[in-house]
């Protein structure tokens, strides 16, 4: 083919663009990063800084920020680094009222929540934010949280996930409970037509919910479920219901292997795998030289305490860590068969260390901020590259972006690599439409 015919034939066919979504997480996703001069750690519990981050991604054109959860507290980890944040949606729904067109996505766990409380919460917050609301659904994690609930532990897997099921089906069915086209708001003295609100009659395993909710149906009729799990039942929950998931891969070949494999689930499940925007992590550390991004990366490593770090390796990795030189490769591991701890984790750690050959220092680093996610280190160009590489070798829709350091890193990537993916057609230049769905489908309500 000419170079002329493959132009034309590239200029035919529209460039797939990303989806960009903001993880906002305290001080950034760096576990050293609230140490970084000019850091927000005395802002944690300012709304205003949580504003902020939402107008940034905003001006960036983000599709949505969003918050994960949790619902207990561990005091020890928290002498080192602040592991705390507002409650999601009560602080969403101050950012809403802040921004105009970027979505908002809150974790709800539908472990600890009853639905009509969740679907009567995040059906308020669409309201509030005029449809700009996602729902990250998880079935959580910890027995510290569940003693926070009556519960002794955690619910056995199984159990957490028919649940969350369950739950969806009935947040969902209360969500169009009382539909908005029974409003007639008559002064001629008739408000609605109460024939036209239904009762929801659920009668589960798990609950037993009236209905009907006693807030109208929400503008996006369904706010748009988001799902991160990585167990068979959590890719087939989200095969299911999910709109977005939020992902996690090292490289480009796990990033096809997950994302093929929700592909198939979502067809299984008699639905267009086109439908789900798949989003990996990804934690960039951006500058105008790959010198100087390199140098930011490793003056927040050298902010990591070494001592507590190390003694967390060595739990990671089952054995005794606290002698090993920071500035030193890492000595040889065992293999992944010979390691009777924690599988996930310890896999992580030897893709890394045979990927990257990093020093002991480097490797705390990468542990710290994302750890088995993505990391890119580089120039807006360079990053870009690589972004479209995912896209086109079909390892991701977009990225869930996980800045090492915040308010910073999300300024950063906003600033300049947004402009260089826009350069390329890879990322819109306007918000097209006003809802969260819009953003990430291009049509503007779920199915009732
Ligand atoms: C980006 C991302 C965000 C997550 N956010 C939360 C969260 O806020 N709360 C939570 O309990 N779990 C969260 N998870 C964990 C998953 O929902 C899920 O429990 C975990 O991946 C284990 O998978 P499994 O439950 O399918 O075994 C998150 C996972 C990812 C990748």
């Amino acid at each position: 083919m000419s170079r002329e015919s493959d132009e034309s034939s590239r200029a035919a066919s529209p460039r797939k663009q990303a989806h960009l979504n903001l993880f906002a997480y305290g001080c950034g996703h760096h576990k050293a990063a609230w140490r970084a001069p000019g850091s927000a750690v005395e802002r944690l519990g300012e709304i205003e800084y949580y504003e902020e981050l939402a107008r940034t991604a905003e001006r960036g054109l983000l599709d949505a920020v969003f918050f994960a959860d949790g619902q207990s507290l561990d005091p020890p980890s928290l002498a080192d680094s602040p592991g705390w944040f507002l409650e999601p949606l009560t602080a969403l729904s101050a950012m809403a009222r802040a921004t105009e067109r970027i979505g908002l996505v809150s974790t709800v766990s539908s472990t600890f929540y009853p639905p009509y409380h969740a679907a009567r919460l995040l059906g308020s917050l669409d309201h509030i934010s005029r449809g700009r609301v996602g729902w990250n659904v998880v079935t959580s994690m910890s027995d510290a949280e569940a003693r926070n609930h009556g519960m002794p532990g955690m619910p056995p897997h199984e159990r957490r996930y028919g649940r969350a099921a369950e739950f969806i089906d009935a947040v969902q069915a209360l969500w169009s409970s009382w539909p908005r086209t029974s409003l007639e708001a008559d002064r001629g003295g008739r408000y609605v037509d109460p024939e036209r609100i239904r009762g929801v009659a659920h009668a589960g395993e798990h609950f037993s919910v009236a209905g009907p909710l006693n807030v109208p149906e929400p503008p996006q009729g369904r706010p748009v479920l988001f799902q991160a799990g990585a167990s068979e039942q959590g890719r087939d929950l989200a095969a299911r219901y999910a709109e977005g998931v939020y992902a996690v891969a090292y490289d480009l070949e796990q990033g096809v292997r997950y994302r093929q494999d929700v592909r198939r689930r979502v067809r299984e499940a008699g639905r267009d795998p086109d439908d789900v925007v798949v989003m990996p992590g990804l934690v960039a550390y951006v500058a105008s030289t790959e010198t100087e991004a390199r140098r930011r990366q490793a003056e927040l490593d050298a902010l990591l305490p070494a001592e507590a770090s190390l003694r967390q390796l060595g739990r990671f990795t089952g054995r005794d860590c606290s002698d090993w030189e920071l500035d030193a490769p890492v000595p040889e591991l065992a293999p992944l068969e010979e390691f009777t701890g924690p599988q996930g984790r310890y896999a992580t750690i030897l893709r890394i260390i045979a990927s990257e050959r990093p020093t002991v220092r480097q490797l705390l680093g990468r542990l710290a901020a994302g750890g088995g996610h993505c990391t890119m280190v580089g120039t807006p160009e360079s990053i870009a590259d690589r972004i479209e590489q995912w896209l086109d070798g079909g390892a991701a829709d977009g990225f869930n972006l996980m800045p090492p350091t915040l308010p910073g890193g999300i300024e950063d990537f906003v600033e300049q690599v947004v402009p260089e993916l826009q350069r390329r057609g890879r990322f819109r230049r306007e918000y097209r439409g006003t809802t969260l769905r819009e953003h990430l489908t291009g049509s503007p309500r779920g199915a009732a």
